[in-house]
Parts: structure tokens; sequence; C-alpha cells
């Protein structure tokens, strides 16, 4: 065999090896290419229907107007203190109703003034399972941003410092359409600051009730003094194999270490979702603050999440604005043209603005254009958001909770349907 010969059998053998390397792995990729395809399909799947003792089926619970309930019982949660929960037991003694973890209940508060009291009307969400014989709610000490000269807020101070072990306070029924199902599909919490407390009612409900479904819990805090109920969610963690906690601290102390007091360093976001997730259709349930949600709803769109298996309510004046939501018949009544020749008169605070369907709803509107209007729930199930229509009309998003007046519209979950006349 001569030397050319030699070379030809060698670059032969090279040739075949990197064809066999490459048919492998082209292989391989093919292999996950169709198990991904069919777990897409599955992705999109609808939720299997609930299961026969179905949250949904939960009664939801109701009395009429407000009902007079006692405080039992006062817990800070909190190193920090600025958490403090509300045990409240029905001051008739009678049962109470269940509700669906997720609502949040509606106080009627008679705040002291100089002048006497003032009354006004706050929604707080429930932080347990439902149980027959008390509610709890807990609640955050609001305080003005530093370097502010704002005042702390009124509802959550009165609630700290006036609400004792024995006061009597009023209550609305359970309320509100952000809530947990019972269902097989693995389902994905994610509570930034005191938006935990929602997340908690679906945790202690999910882990009671469907003790063998995947839960995860994302809990994003600035650091650990600020860790509402630690030592009851490691608990919760060690018990159940099914329930994974990720508790992320965007600041840290010094002494802090991941591992140790906390498991991400930085805010809940994308990336890790991605790096902890595997995927499968889980359904998420997010509530915190305005930038969360505003970054993290249309993240979870454009990452393949279907827009059904996105739930979120936010605090304050959060303008997230779903992706399907400009499309959707439910949001979108009307034709692009129709709804481009409306306009919204707010007459008290003498402001006529052409309307952005974009904004979602008219309280949403109205905050944006720099136009106050006190609200609560943001969900149209406590009834402050309530206003006078002097002309035109609205339509609801879904129909809210609590039965507006005649002649009146809750802002917080209608838009317009035509060219409308408000009294704010
Ligand atoms: S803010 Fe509660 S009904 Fe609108």
């Amino acid at each position: 065999m001569t030397s050319l010969h030699l070379l030809l059998w060698i670059v032969s053998g090279i040739v075949l090896q990197v064809a066999i390397y490459l048919g492998i792995g082209f292989w391989r990729h093919w292999q996950e290419y169709q198990a991904l395809r069919s777990r897409a399909v599955e992705f999109n799947l609808p939720v299997k229907a609930p299961l026969p003792t179905a949250a949904s089926e939960l009664a939801t619970a109701s009395w009429p107007g407000f009902r007079t309930f006692r405080v039992e019982r006062k817990v800070t949660e909190d190193i920090a203190q600025s958490v403090c929960s509300f045990y409240l037991m029905p001051k008739d003694g009678q049962a109470l109703p269940p509700f669906l973890p997720g609502q949040f209940l509606t106080f009627r508060l008679d705040l002291p003034t100089t002048a006497g009291t003032e009354q006004i009307i706050r929604c707080y969400s429930l932080s347990d399972a439902p149980r027959p014989d008390s509610y709890r709610v807990s609640i955050k000490r609001v305080l003005p941003p530093e370097g502010t000269q704002l005042p702390a807020g009124r509802s959550s101070s009165f609630f700290h410092d006036q609400v004792a072990v024995s006061s009597l306070l009023q209550v609305r029924a359970p309320a509100g359409h952000f809530h947990i199902e019972r269902s097989d599909t693995p389902v994905v919490l994610i509570g930034g600051g005191i938006g935990i407390t929602p997340m908690l009612s679906m945790l202690n409900w999910c882990l009671t009730e469907q003790p063998g479904r995947e839960v995860w819990l994302f809990y994003g805090v600035r650091d650990g003094s600020e860790l509402v109920m630690r030592s009851h969610l490691e608990t919760l963690a060690a018990a159940h194999p099914n329930f994974h906690l990720r508790v992320c601290f965007s600041k840290p102390l010094p002494e802090e270490s991941t591992g140790r007091d906390y498991h991400h360093a930085g805010r809940i976001d994308l990336a890790l979702l991605r790096m902890e997730l595997a995927f499968k259709p889980y359904h998420f349930y997010i509530c915190g603050p305005a930038p969360l949600m505003e970054s993290l709803v249309p993240a979870l769109a454009d990452w393949g999440v279907p827009d059904a298996h996105i739930h979120f309510e936010a605090f304050g004046p959060a303008s997230v604005v779903r992706k399907q939501a400009a499309t959707s018949a439910a949001v979108r009544p009307q034709s692009e043209a129709e709804e481009a020749g409306i306009v919204v008169t707010f007459a008290q605070s003498g402001k006529q603005l052409p309307w952005q369907p974009t904004a979602g709803s008219l309280l949403a509107f109205a905050e944006a254009n720099g136009i106050a209007v006190d609200s609560g729930c943001r969900a149209g199930g406590c009834g402050t958001c309530q206003t006078t229509i002097r002309a035109g009309a609205v339509a609801y998003r879904q129909s809210p909770d609590y039965d507006p007046d005649p002649g009146t519209c809750l802002l917080c979950v209608c838009t317009p349907k035509t060219s409308v006349t408000l009294e704010v």
C-alpha cells in the first residue's frame, strides 16, 4: 500500500466518523424536537374539567351588606413587625360560608378625624384556607416612601394601631374573581411583598385539599426582615415533597446568605422561572406591586404561556395589559373603528379624552390621565369606585360581584360602550 492509499484510508475514516457523529446528533435533536412538540400540544390543552369537589363548587360566601365581626387574635408575622394578621369571628356566632382561595374581604372603617369620624372602604385578601369559624386577613402597615412628606396609609395604620382584640369590624362577604380552582394541573404561585397574602390562602388550601398537586411558590421580598410566616412556609416545604418554595431577596442584608436564608438573590423574573420550571402546562397566579406585574405578566405571555393560564391581581394603579386583551371580544365589544371615535368626559375633573382601549378599565384610564379615583378591590367587588354616568353607556368585562346602583358604574371593571360622561 502506497502512502497515498494510506492517506485516503485515513481521510475516509475521519469522514465516516464525522458523518456518524453528525447523524447521531441529528437523531437525538429530532427526538427532543418531537417530544417538545407533543408537550407543546399538551400545554395548549384547556384545563381539565374541575374535579367533582372543585373550588368553584364552593358556594361563594355571601350575606347582604355588612356583617359584624369581632377580632379574636392579632399576630405579628415578620421580624420588621410591619405585617399583622387579624383573626375575625362573626359576632352572631353563626358558621361562616366558605370562600374561594384568593378572594378578599371588604371593610367599612370609621377612621377618627379631628371633626369626628370619616368612613372609608378598604379591601384585604384573605390569607388562610377557608374555615367554618373564622377568617384571617394579614395587613401590611403602609409607610410613606423614604424622603417624602406623604402620610402613612390611613387604613393600615388604623388596623395596626387602633384595631385590638375584641374590636368590632364591619365586613362585607368575600368576593373577587382572582382565585384558584381545583384541578390536577401544576400551579405556580408568585407573591411579591404583601402580595403573598392570597398566595398563602391558595397554598394552604391546595396542600390540604389536593395534597399530591405540584405547587411552586416564588416569594419575593427585600430581605429576611420582611419575610412573612417563614416557619410556616418552611414547615410546609419540609412536609410536602410536591411543594417547592423559592424565596427571593432583592436586597439581602450583609449577614444573609444564599442557601441558608434565601434561594435566589434578585427579583422574581422570567429568567428565574425558566431556570426553575420544567416545560409543563402550569397555571400561574401572580399578586404583587405594579412593577412586578407589569414586567412578569407580559413576559409570561411572550414565553408562550397561554392567556388562560395567567391569573393576576395587582396592588395600586398597575396597568397590566394582557397580550390577548387587544383583540379579545370580551374586552373589546366593538370594532376598532367604532372605538376610535369614543370620547370619555370626566365631569368634575374637567377632562375630555379620546378613549384608548389599551388602557384596560375606565379606572386605569382615569389614573393614567392623572385623575384621582378612590378605589378598593379594583375587581368589581367593593363598590368604592362607583360613579354616576351622566351620559352614554359602559360595558363590563365580567359581571361584577357588587351590584352598582342604577345610573352608575364600577370604573374598575368597565369600559365605554359609547362616548360617555362620568361624574368624577
Ligand atoms: S374598586 Fe372595588 S368595585 Fe371598583
